[in-house]
């Protein structure tokens, strides 16, 4: 595929092709056909008085790392049971996420509002206040799934750093839609969601330096780090209230399925079901963040990340249900097309979870377009322009995307 692009997006690695035009007729296009090797010939081209070129997406070792790539996603993920023909129920929910977005962004503000007095209030007191907490966790549950699916798709799209309540939040909410998904019981949910909310409570008792300590921690603050559970543990147990598993789920979200974790190094079922399931979540949005050692990742490679630690951090078969629920490409994850577009992931489809419903919202030259919807798994067969090559990590997504995701956009005809 041939398609005109604007110099200023070249790539190392792309192929210039001309389609027959004279250089003389066109002079602002670069028609001078090749491989761009180097980072020089690169800028050379850009800082020319040449506007546009075309770019053939068959030739170039751009196109063929990206298909590789792709070829690559799909063997790894092609271990997961059934993850095309998915039962509708499992994706419908995602659909409506365009509808509630105004509603899930008020409610999302508010809850990481609540969670930061909570918060505040043990630091302050060292006690947990559990009826607000358990208020906040029931109207967690009980919100509409449209909702809170929104405001996963919120989560997934901005990022967040580290020094936020976000993450009690994430972790809360995504633990109980997950353990929807998996049909837990009421009882079940609620005490899930409260242990993801409090999982990390214990590092308030943890210095600063070491919290947000950097990648070469020395083994005394790495030891002292690995006692939060501990911690957590403690101060919740100190509310007699709090049931057995909700304590069990908060102590053991850092053991890993084959045995290596921390704080009692347990393994396979001796880990609470609850705890395992936080601990999916709990690293789903840790890794989403930024960190003072490390910057954050695209909510794709997150789940590519936990896919890959499946058997040795993960139960395997909470992690196929966790993808299947998630996606391999989660909504509001932000995706690079072939024909150079940019397209925010809207919903998953439930014929395959490799081609999900996007929205495009940057033209092949990085510029504003007119939102466009599209069914990745119609577009397939059609042609390959619009197969997903590369997707953005959530450092690079901070586009301003509410104006994209609240108007309606416009069907793609293929
Ligand atoms: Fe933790
Ligand atoms: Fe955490």
């Amino acid at each position: 595929m041939i398609i005109k692009v604007s110099t200023k997006s070249l790539k190392v690695g792309m192929y210039i092709s001309n389609p027959g035009m004279s250089e003389v007729s066109n002079p602002n296009v670069f028609l001078s056909e090749g491989e761009i090797t180097t980072d020089l010939v690169l800028q050379k081209i850009a800082s020319s008085n040449y506007s546009d070129t075309f770019i053939d997406t068959e030739k170039g070792v751009y196109f063929a790392k990206h298909k590789k790539k792709k070829q690559e996603i799909e063997s790894l993920f092609s271990s997961t049971e059934n993850l095309d023909n998915l039962d509708p129920s499992d994706a419908q929910t995602f659909d409506c996420i365009l509808e509630s977005i105004d509603f899930a962004e008020n409610q999302y503000t508010q809850l990481i509002e609540d969670c930061k007095k909570l918060i505040l209030a043990a630091k302050e007191s060292g006690n947990i206040d559990t009826s607000p907490t358990y208020k906040l966790v029931d109207h967690l549950i009980n919100n509409d799934n449209q909702t809170n699916y929104a405001m996963m798709f919120l989560s997934n799209l901005r990022g967040h750093d580290e020094h936020t309540y976000t993450h009690c939040i994430n972790v809360a909410l995504f633990s109980t839609m997950f353990g929807k998904y998996l049909s837990l019981g009421p009882e079940n949910l609620i005490h899930l969601g409260f242990a993801g909310f409090y999982h990390d409570i214990g590092k308030l008792k943890i210095s600063d330096k070491i919290i947000k300590g950097t990648k070469k921690q020395s083994a005394k603050d790495l030891l002292e780090f690995q006692k939060h559970p501990l911690y957590s543990y403690d101060m919740l147990s100190k509310q007699c209230t709090i049931p057995d598993d909700i304590l069990r789920a908060v102590l053991e979200h850092h053991e890993n399925y084959s045995g290596t974790g921390y704080p009692c190094k347990k393994q396979r079922n001796d880990i609470s079901p609850q705890a395992s399931l936080i601990s999916i979540v709990d690293t789903f949005d840790s890794l989403k963040s930024e960190r003072s050692y490390r910057m954050s990742v695209s909510p794709h490679k997150a789940i590519s990340a936990i896919f890959q630690s499946k058997g040795a951090a993960f139960s395997p078969s909470l992690v196929d249900k966790f993808v299947k629920f998630i996606g391999i490409y989660p909504n509001g994850s932000i995706v690079v097309l072939k024909n150079n577009k940019k397209a925010i992931v809207m919903s998953q489809n439930i014929k395959s979870l490799l081609y999900p419903v996007v929205r495009i919202v940057l033209d092949e030259n990085n510029r504003h377009c007119e939102p466009q919807d599209i069914d990745l798994y119609e577009a397939k067969d059609i042609d390959d322009k619009h197969h997903i090559i590369d997707v953005l990590d959530a450092k690079d997504c901070r586009l301003h995307i509410s104006a994209y995701i609240k108007t309606k956009g416009k069907s793609l005809k293929l």
